[in-house]
């Protein structure tokens, strides 16, 4: 968020205006008085354009700040709800320009943007005039020392009384976006004021998940109230999953034929019908390698949690882990479930292939003569697998 983002600029030097965040109105009462004179009352939600969705409003005194703070906090800008907002300075603006540093995947480097035509519009500057933001891809190892700040600045055109100033700022910016391992840094607008100081009026920072481990203190920008709960619990579990808005749960072993899974249900759902729409895929997870039967309990508790869910398929290639070490897991996964009071009664339809899948099925059609009618079935293909899985959750 905005004030997260220049938290981290404020550390690195990079010029912001003073402000304070808050979850009341009475609260930004307090904030403006404290700062004084004109503010600017800002929704805090991890999402772009909040100026244009009404989220960003000035007040000129502490009554009016919490009179505009009463009505951005619950706002809900796309489908992101307003919970803080940020009480901030006001500036007078001369000029508003854009910069940012990004990770170019395409081109395997970093990449800079800058453009003295900065502000809510930046998007449709970049389609219609795209000569109007400069990009200038940026050496990992190289980085961004003075001469570079420079070759970036005067690409994007920066007039020589906000030169200097701007090189600055571009290599402070680097320093936040490698030694915070970023993916991406952007100041829109960074504003040049009647008095000619260049500040950061706004700011987004995306960490780099996989650095969190050298970044404890970044535990702290992590928005808890905005996660999804299922997602959230699954996240302590350490389980990749990620929550999507059908009717079959989802479980298998690998990214790759997680995502395959997804399609092939989707495509089969075609078929089916639930509340006027086709049956859709309710989540991604893929419990990877060795799936124990700790692991796979632990899926199918988040999958079966999820009220949306109407049955579950477990899409298993045994690789590695052997297609009867799964199904074991799946026998254990169930125990495990039933001591810890959850009863599963939702259909689930397996499918494993691969290493040891004769033996993988043997042990699960025993268990399956055992259990409730049609709680559990084995379809041998994926297809199949699927077709059942997406029948299933609409006849329910
Ligand atoms: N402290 C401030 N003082 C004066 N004007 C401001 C201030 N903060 C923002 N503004 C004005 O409001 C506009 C929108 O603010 P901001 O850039 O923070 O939000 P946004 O761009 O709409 O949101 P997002 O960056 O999420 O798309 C700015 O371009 C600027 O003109
Ligand atoms: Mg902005």
């Amino acid at each position: 968020m905005e004030y997260q983002a220049k938290e981290l600029f404020a550390k690195h030097e990079v010029p912001v205006l003073p402000g304070s965040v808050v979850e009341t109105a009475d609260a930004a009462r307090a904030a403006a008085a404290e700062i004084g004179g004109q503010v600017v009352v800002k929704a805090q939600v991890k999402t772009g354009g909040r100026g244009k969705a009404g989220g960003v409003k000035l007040a000129e005194n502490p009554d009016e700040a919490a009179e505009k703070a009463g009505a951005i906090l619950g706002m809900d800008i796309k489908g992101h709800t307003v919970h803080r907002v940020l009480v901030t300075q006001a500036s007078d603006i001369d000029q508003e320009y854009y910069v940012s540093y990004l990770l170019d995947r395409a081109n395997r480097t970093y990449l800079a943007m800058a453009s003295v035509e900065g502000g809510m519009e930046i998007e449709q500057l970049a389609v219609e005039r795209p000569e109007a933001l400069a990009r200038i891809p940026v050496d990992a190892i190289a980085g961004v020392d003075a001469a570079k700040a420079a070759e970036i600045a005067d690409a994007a055109g920066f007039p020589a009384d906000v030169r200097d100033q701007v090189v600055d700022i571009l290599q402070k910016l680097w320093t936040v976006f490698t030694s915070e391992d970023a993916t991406l840094v952007e100041v829109n607008p960074l504003v040049k004021t009647p008095d000619g100081k260049v500040v950061a009026l706004d700011g987004k920072v995306s960490l780099d998940d996989n650095a969190e481990f050298r970044h404890e203190e970044h535990a702290q920008f992590e928005d808890k109230a905005a996660a999804d709960p299922l997602e959230a619990r699954a996240k302590e579990k350490d389980l990749n999953y990620v929550k999507l808005s059908g009717e079959v749960g989802i479980i298998g072993n690998g990214a790759g034929l997680v995502m395959s899974t997804l399609d092939v249900v989707a495509y089969a759902g075609e078929e089916f019908a639930v509340d006027g729409h086709s049956v859709k895929p309710a989540n991604f997870l893929d419990i990877g390698g060795g799936a124990s039967a700790e692991v796979m309990a632990n899926g199918l508790e988040i999958i079966l949690s999820d009220a949306e869910v109407k049955s579950v398929f477990v899409n298993v290639f045994g690789g590695i882990t052997a297609c009867d070490a799964v199904a074991n897991g799946i026998v254990h996964a169930f125990e495990l479930l039933e001591s810890r009071g959850d009863q599963v009664t939702k259909p689930l339809v397996v499918r494993l292939d691969g290493n040891n899948a004769e033996e993988g099925r043997r042990i699960l059609s025993e268990f399956a003569a055992k259990a409730p009618e049609g709680l559990i079935e084995q379809v041998d293909t994926m297809d199949g697998a699927a077709r059942r899985a997406a029948e299933l959750a609409a006849a329910k």
